[in-house]
C-alpha cells in the first residue's frame, strides 16, 4: 500500500536486530549477555570504575568488529525511504555501530553513542578514532587534556541518551513512526512508539519476533528486516507503474 508522499514526515527508530544480518549480535539474543559479559560489567558507569581494562577491551573489541561488517539491505532501505523523503525522515538508531551512516544514511541520531568515535573523560572532547592506534587494548589518552584518558563514546545504563530533546520534537510531529529490531525493552528508546501513538502517528513495526510494546502498532511485521524491509519501502513509498 502506497502510505507516503514526499511530504510526509516519518519517524524511524532502528535496534540491534536491523544489523544482525550484517553478522552483529543483538543484545538480548543470548540470556542476557553481550558477548558473554553481564550488561552490568560492560554498560554501566559502575562496571567501568570497577574494571575499566575489561569494559575498554569489550569496547576496542566491538570497534573492530566494524572492520569486518558491512551494511545489508535494510540498512540500504532506509537509504532509499531517505531519498524519497529527504529531510521528513529522521533515522533514530539505539546501534552503536556505524552501519547506518555507510549505507549512506544522513539525516541520523545515534541516541546511545557511537564505536566510533572516543570521549575525554576529563573535558569531554569527542574524537573519531578508528586508526590502527586506536584500534589497539591499551588506553588511549586525550590530546587537548593529555592527563585525561579517553572511554567510549557510548551512553551506558544510568546515563541520558543523546539528542533526546530533538527526537521527541520529531516524535510529537511526526505522521509516521517506524521502528525496526528492537526489542522494546529499553527505555527512553522504547518509550517513543507509544508517545507516537498518543500523538497520532500511524506506527508500523517490523522485527523478527513480536516485542515487549507490540500493541502499540498499527501495522506489524514479522520477519528478518534485511528480507522484508526493502519491499515494505517499495510499497509504502509507491511503485513507478502505481
Ligand atoms: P535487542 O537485542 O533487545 O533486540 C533485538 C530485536 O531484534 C529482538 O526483538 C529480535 O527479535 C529482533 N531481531 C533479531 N534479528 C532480526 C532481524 N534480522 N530482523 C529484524 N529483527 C530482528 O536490541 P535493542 O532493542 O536494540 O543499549 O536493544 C536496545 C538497547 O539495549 C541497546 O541499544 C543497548 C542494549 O542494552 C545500550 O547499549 C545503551
Amino acid at each position: 500500500m502506497k502510505l507516503l508522499n514526499p511530504n510526509t514526515r516519518v519517524v524511524v527508530l532502528t535496534g540491534a536486530g536491523i544489523s544482525a544480518e550484517s553478522g552483529i549480535r543483538t543484545f538480548r539474543a543470548a540470556e542476557g549477555l553481550w558477548e558473554e559479559h553481564r550488561i552490568e560489567d560492560v554498560a554501566t558507569p559502575e562496571g567501568w570504575r570497577r574494571d575499566p581494562e575489561l569494559v575498554w577491551s569489550f569496547y576496542q573489541g566491538r570497534r573492530r568488529q566494524l572492520l569486518d561488517v558491512l551494511p545489508n539491505p535494510a540498512h540500504d532501505a532506509l537509504v532509499d525511504l531517505e531519498e524519497y523523503l529527504g529531510e521528513n525522515l529522521l533515522l533514530v538508531t539505539q546501534n552503536v555501530d556505524d552501519l547506518h551512516s555507510r549505507a549512506g544514511s544522513n539525516n541520523l541520531i545515534h541516541m546511545h553513542g557511537e564505536l566510533r568515535k572516543l570521549r575525554c573523560e576529563l573535558c569531554e572532547v569527542v574524537v573519531e578514532a578508528m586508526e590502527g592506534v586506536h584500534l589497539q587494548d591499551d588506553f588511549v589518552t586525550c590530546q587537548e587534556c593529555p592527563t585525561g584518558r579517553l572511554r567510549p563514546h557510548i551512553v551506558w545504563f544510568t546515563e541520558m541518551p543523546f539528542d533526546m530533546e530533538k527526537i521527541n520534537a520529531a516524535v510529537f510531529e511526526c505522521d509516521v513512526f517506524i521502528a525496526i529490531g528492537t526489542s522494546g525493552h529499553v527505555y527512553p528508546a522504547a518509550g517513543l512508539l507509544a508517545i507516537a501513538q498518543m500523538r497520532g502517528a500511524y506506527c508500523i513495526g517490523v522485527n523478527l519476533d513480536p516485542p515487549e510494546n507490540v500493541d502499540f502498532f498499527d501495522e506489524f511485521h514479522q520477519g528478518r528486516a534485511g528480507e522484508i524491509l526493502p519491499d515494505l519501502v517499495t510499497q509504502w513509498v509507491g511503485n513507478e507503474e502505481e
